[in-house]
């Protein structure tokens, strides 16, 4: 299969928010980059597929609301390669679920417990035994290629700050799942600019261990969690509200609302300076959305 030269670009915002103090803030809309294949995702399979040469197509896992899973549907179809997905936990319907079908997924539902299981050595043999001209992708398009894929929106945020008004720039803040993004724009960066993530889930998932496992320093991991994965709350929810409203800016609640929201907290705790100049990165997920709305 591929290669596959797609190069979406995102775009760099200004964002203009009444609780900055001076901060400036830009943000990197992944979530703009295609109406499907939107946010971190592409960026992380890039690496994959193009390691999946040949392969015919790739099998991967996620959960029923996987943004993952979504993107690796809509770009087989919009590429033309089978996919196969391994879900978490029993049959749903979730909107979500019901993209991948009509992109022309394959599911197979692993139960929790058969999921659970998916880093034991022996998961993948059955799997590998049934589709053997499928490349299997780590959950999440993880890992080091998952990362370095990532990189270019270093270079492609760079090119885009003169029309900003910046000659330069302090630092990045992201939303951490697995941690795979915010060590592509560590790779990239190599030292000139750090990098935050606003952990999405809890400490005790390992994304500090994955992280490290691809880079050493240049970053800082905060917990954005918010009590637990998925877990949502009232001033989550009025916050990604009033952002719309104030700046028209599209969050949803699991990673993006997350993590300006802990930087709305960092910032009111006095952590960056006025004139302090941060890149967000929107790294998508709206499809999610449905999920809370319906
Ligand atoms: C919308 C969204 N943002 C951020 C992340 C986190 O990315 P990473 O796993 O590379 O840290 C994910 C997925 O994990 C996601 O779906």
């Amino acid at each position: 299969m591929g290669p596959f030269d797609w190069l979406p670009h995102a775009p760099l915002e200004p964002l203009r928010l009444d609780w900055l103090k001076g901060v400036e803030l830009a943000v990197l809309r992944l979530d703009r980059i295609d109406p499907l294949i939107s946010g971190n995702k592409w960026f992380k399979l890039t690496g994959h597929l193009a390691q999946a040469l040949n392969a015919r197509g790739i099998i991967s896992l996620g959960g029923a609301y996987s943004n993952h899973l979504h993107a690796l549907a809509a770009a087989g179809k919009r590429f033309g390669f089978p996919t196969v997905g391994l879900l978490r936990g029993h049959p749903q319907d979730t909107p979500t679920i019901q993209d991948l079908k009509a992109f022309g997924m394959q599911l197979h539902w692993l139960g929790y417990g058969g999921y659970r299981a998916r880093h034991e050595p022996g998961f993948w043999r059955p799997w590998r035994e049934q589709y053997p001209d499928l490349h299997p992708v780590p959950e999440g398009g993880g890992g080091l290629v998952g990362a370095i894929g990532c990189g270019v929106l270093v270079e492609q945020a760079r090119a885009q700050l003169p029309a900003l008004g910046w000659a330069d720039y302090d630092a990045w803040w992201l939303a951490a799942g697995t941690g795979t993004t915010l060590a592509g724009l560590v790779l990239a960066e190599a030292g000139a600019h750090r990098v935050y993530g606003a952990m999405a889930v809890p400490d005790d998932h390992g994304v500090a261990k994955n992280v490290d496992a691809l880079v050493q320093g240049g970053y800082e991991l905060l917990d954005g969690s918010r009590g637990g994965f998925a877990k949502v709350d009232p001033v989550l929810l009025d916050f990604i509200d009033a952002t719309q409203q104030a700046c028209g800016l599209p969050l949803e609640p699991l990673y993006t609302g997350k993590a300006l929201l802990a930087l709305k907290t960092q910032i009111e705790a006095g952590r960056f300076t006025a004139g302090t100049r941060l890149i967000f990165v929107h790294t998508g997920g709206l499809q999610g959305n449905r999920g809370f709305t319906g």
